[in-house]
């Protein structure tokens, strides 16, 4: 069963078939919500809105360890797609386009990053060489090509602490960096998902250009995001429809 995990914008997903909701406890606290488990196309899925229902949980006080607990040890969930959006700082990156990177550079800090606190266990080190997993973004990448979606094979997804958006400079130096897309949320939800060994891939929604680039120039405009996001999340919502067959 596929885990989402919604981001901004999608607190719920319009074509779930909702089966039961589900109040989980984990041993690291409250996830974001109640689980929603449910069909969307042919899948069987258990949804997770990661601001909450109501979209009240800034991106540095979201609980990822309880979120990707929840999904994969309560929910059962094998896999978990995440569905985030991000600001464009490649060129041919523009508002509405779905992106489905392939790397990651960590920016955030004083998150609880890890299930591996010490104490009695020994450390680990998990490999993330390859932060998503391969085999699950050749399925998105697949169920894009059958839903008939145009996405973008691979990028650099720098994930920033937020809540705040980012100085043009700081997209000047993430772009030096290598940085393609701009997101808060990426981490350390991509690794925290390695560590329990669960196959987690990103599909990410452009929805403004990043600060200081095409027409965020001299400001990000929300109006602007609002319109654009639901757009492009629905071109999302139709390739996660098509994740079973492909
Ligand atoms: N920066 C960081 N995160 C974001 C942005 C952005 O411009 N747009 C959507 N999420």
């Amino acid at each position: 069963m596929f885990a989402i995990i919604g981001g901004s914008g999608l607190t719920q997903l319009s074509n779930l078939d909702i089966a039961r909701r589900e109040v989980v406890r984990t041993p690291y606290g409250e996830p974001s919500g109640a689980l929603t488990f449910g069909r969307i196309g042919c899948c069987e899925v258990v949804f997770l809105a990661r601001h909450g229902y109501g979209h009240t949980i800034p991106p540095h006080l979201v609980n990822y360890r309880a979120n990707l607990w929840a999904l994969a040890k309560a929910g059962g969930a094998d896999s978990v797609v995440s569905v985030a959006s991000v600001g464009g700082i490649r060129s041919d990156l523009a508002p509405g386009t779905l992106v489905i990177p392939n790397q990651i550079i960590d920016y955030t800090w004083g998150r609880h990053a890890t299930y591996y606190e010490g104490g009695d266990s020994p450390v680990v080190h998990v490999d993330f060489t390859e932060p998503y997993d391969g085999p699950l973004r050749a399925r998105l990448l697949a169920a894009a090509a059958k839903a008939g979606e145009t996405v973008v094979d691979g990028s650099v997804y720098a994930a920033t602490q937020g809540p705040r958006l980012e100085t043009a400079a700081e997209i000047t130096r993430l772009e030096r960096d290598g940085a393609h897309v701009v997101g808060m949320t990426g981490m350390p939800e991509a690794s925290l998902a390695r560590e329990l060994g669960v196959p987690y891939a990103a599909i990410c929604v452009v929805a403004n250009w990043a600060a200081g680039r095409g027409d965020s120039t001299h400001a990000i405009s929300f109006d602007q995001i609002e319109g654009v996001l639901q757009a492009a999340l629905t071109k999302a919502r139709h390739v996660i429809e098509h994740l079973c067959e492909a």
